[in-house]
């Protein structure tokens, strides 16, 4: 149980947090995924500071964070599928791509000038109060620098966001891994990005839902944070391996005759996913030093969170 002294702490960093929102700047907070960076979704200058401090190219949209549904009804069309998933998975790690209205005030920088927006209700308390807080939705990607690995702890932050922007700090992320972002806005929904919610629960709902076909994102472009080198660690990387190799350190899933001279992590020594995928970006972070030589990951199930985790791995080795 938190003390009373830890409750009026908290009251007031999130006080000095939506001041600084506010006045157009940015704020990092936990959620239940990984920690977001944060400024006012109708401030084009606020939202401009975030691309600015991660180097994170315009055309990479940025989801927006509310508080509950009506707010987003205010801003955004929400049909009946919308509303299903809406009702089973909100508050919680979904982002769903909905069309904006004309009336709606959110900056257009938020989504490169498209009027189709991820939205997402967290389901972290820190993050809810702070949304409570203020009268306008919070633009929010990760808080990492572009293409580097998200952080699910403020011990991650990379020192250029750590030096410049207000952090609040709420502890581990408890689940770990970024949500899962779905496109309803044409007939066809798809998955645009594996996340916390797994396809299998995704097709509880549409049962015929399918992930985005990588020559469709290359033609669309809908989703670019998924096309390019992403999520990924300083030093090299090597996944599905049989072997280690000298001087590499060991990422390591379940049971199994791997092993590293120099470090080992091992995501869940029991072959749990749901493990696994808490300690996914941590044991990366921690593996993540030029003292090594690269990582090797031992292979991860493909399935439930396995796929999502799966899916970071394969990006964090792209070149570009
Ligand atoms: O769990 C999460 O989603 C975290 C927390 C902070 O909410 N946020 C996060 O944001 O991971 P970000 O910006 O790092 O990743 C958002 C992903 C990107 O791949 C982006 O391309 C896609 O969602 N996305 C966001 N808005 C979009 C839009 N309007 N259309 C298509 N894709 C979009
Ligand atoms: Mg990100």
């Amino acid at each position: 149980m938190k003390s009373i002294l830890e409750t009026i702490n908290i009251k007031n960093i999130i006080k000095n947090a939506h001041q600084k929102l506010l006045r157009g700047e940015l704020v990092i907070f936990p959620t239940e995924t990984v920690y977001g960076i944060g400024a006012d979704a109708t401030k084009p200058k606020a939202v401009q500071k975030i691309y600015d401090i991660k180097n994170r190219p315009y055309h990479n949209p940025s989801i927006c964070h509310f508080v509950n549904l009506q707010k987003i009804e205010d801003n955004f069309e929400i049909n009946e599928l919308a509303l299903k998933l809406a009702d089973t998975y909100w508050p919680g790690p979904l982002t769903l791509i909905l069309k904006k209205k004309k009336s709606s005030k959110i900056s257009s920088l938020v989504s490169n000038d498209n009027n189709l927006v991820g939205c997402r209700i967290p389901s972290h308390p820190i993050a809810n109060k702070l949304l409570q807080s203020v009268p306008f939705p919070i633009a929010a990607p990760s808080a990492n620098i572009s293409t580097k690995l998200s952080s699910t702890n403020i011990n991650h932050l990379d020192t250029k966001l750590k030096d410049n922007v207000f952090i609040i700090d709420g502890g581990p992320s408890t689940l770990g891994l970024e949500s899962t972002v779905i496109n309803l806005s044409s007939d066809n929904p798809q998955i645009l990005r594996y996340g916390s919610i797994t396809v299998e629960q995704i097709k509880k709902i549409i049962p015929k839902i399918d992930k985005e076909k990588e020559k469709e994102k290359k033609s669309n472009q809908l989703s670019p944070g998924q096309q390019i080198k992403h999520y990924s660690p300083n030093i090299s990387v090597r996944i599905n391996v049989n072997s280690v190799l000298d001087g590499e350190v060991l990422l390591n899933f379940g049971k199994n005759h791997l092993s590293s001279k120099l470090l080992e992590l091992n995501l869940s020594p029991s072959g749990n996913l749901n493990e696994a995928g808490k300690n996914f970006y941590d044991y990366l972070h921690q593996l993540d030093n030029s003292k090594f030589g690269g990582i090797a990951v031992a292979p991860i199930p493909d399935n439930d969170l396995g796929k999502t985790i799966n899916d970071r791995l394969k990006r964090s080795i792209e070149k570009k």
